[in-house]
């Protein structure tokens, strides 16, 4: 990921222009929770991209005003605004990708479980406007409980007959961002050149950072293993807390989901080296069929789930990946649960 064209810090490429005003993309991109608190950061950011032609914004409130906005930026995607569920259908029609951060954030107190009530079916009525209207698209849901609202995903779209495995991911590049930024900060690492993946899901103690994977090659003592893995896991809470009540992350994640979408629209470029990590369907730990590993990306999503990661653990990364099953497994299936009960 160190040849990311946007979107990324490269503190040794300061005389760059980081705006791109022209770009000779084609990828047409839909956001459905435009309006909200990541979804108008990412709007932006999107905007900039030089290789996207045609953004499509849906929300249910506010869309009109952002997209007028959006508008006056002179950079090539053309924005469109699409708003109330008459509306939905245009905005997903020719989407190369479809990109979810509809929903309710936490506030102090909550777990990301908390949500479900609300957001699983807010997922779940999205996701069938997708199956029916954007049938080929990647869908990125960023919505959580990313745990058990991707699993409903893949329900809604069995039962349309639209599941491809290779196009649904939950958006974990907030999580890798976290640990990407915390390890450099205490190693003394130049932060463009550190990469630690990080898998399992996106929740509580299900979040994983293999810090003995890291990049560059760091030594960790025993300490710093426990020290950084607790904030990795808890970041999330450490934001919710200081926004004290007005929601959650939505600026780091607004640009981690913005780097996430331009690595898989590099993927369909057919660029041959695109890899990142992010919560998708996978035989990986055979007990969990959601795991968040190392995909690579390619022109139809998912090219291969790498499960290397997994071997040579650290004894404390075995361990906390045992811990994590049974909880990342009640999510799954309370996901599953959700979409079945209802037929
Ligand atoms: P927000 O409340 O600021 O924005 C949510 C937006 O969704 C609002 O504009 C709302 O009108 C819209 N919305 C609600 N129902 C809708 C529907 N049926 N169709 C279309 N739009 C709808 O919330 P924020 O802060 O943007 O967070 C959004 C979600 O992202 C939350 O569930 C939050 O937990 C999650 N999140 C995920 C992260 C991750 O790493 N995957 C990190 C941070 C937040």
């Amino acid at each position: 990921s160190a040849n990311l064209k946007w979107g990324v810090p490269r503190p040794r490429a300061a005389k760059r222009v980081i705006v791109a005003q022209t770009g000779t993309g084609s990828h047409k991109v839909a956001i459905l929770g435009a309006a909200g608190g990541i979804g108008q950061p990412l709007s932006l950011l999107v905007k900039m991209s030089p290789l996207v032609s045609a953004l499509h914004l849906y929300d249910i409130a506010n869309v009109k005003g952002i997209t007028a906005d959006l508008s006056h930026c002179n950079t090539s995607a053309q924005v469109a605004g699409f708003t109330g569920k008459d509306e939905l259908a245009g905005s997903l029609a020719g989407a190369d990708v479809v990109v979810i951060p509809a929903g309710v954030p936490r506030k102090p107190g909550m777990t990301r479980d908390d949500l479900f009530g609300i957001n699983a079916g807010i997922v779940k009525e999205l996701v069938e406007a997708v199956a029916d209207h954007a049938p080929g698209a990647l869908i990125h849901v960023i919505s959580n409980p990313v745990n058990s609202t991707v699993p409903i995903a893949a329900e809604v779209l069995k039962q349309k007959g639209a599941y491809d495995p290779r196009k649904l991911f939950g958006v974990t590049t907030l999580d890798v961002v976290r640990a990407n930024a915390f390890v450099a900060a205490r190693k003394g690492l130049p932060l463009a050149d550190v990469d630690v993946p990080v898998v399992g899901g996106h929740a509580r103690s299900t979040i994983l950072p293999l810090l003995s994977k890291a990049r560059p090659k760091a030594a960790f003592t025993d300490e710093e293993v426990e020290e950084l893995t607790t904030r990795i896991q808890n970041a999330g809470t450490e934001v919710v807390e200081a926004k004290a009540g007005a929601g959650s992350a939505t600026l780091s994640m607004a640009y981690a989901a913005a780097r996430f979408l331009e690595a898989s629209l590099r993927g369909l470029d057919g660029d041959d080296d695109v890899y990142e990590c992010a919560y998708v369907q996978s035989q990986v730990v055979p007990e969990l069929p959601f795991f968040a590993s190392r995909v690579k990306l390619g022109r139809e999503g998912i090219e291969e789930v790498v499960g290397s990661e997994l071997r040579g653990l650290s004894e404390y990364e075995a361990r906390a990946l045992e811990a994590l099953k049974p909880q990342l497994k009640a999510s799954i299936d309370k996901g599953v649960a959700y979409v079945q009960q209802q037929q």
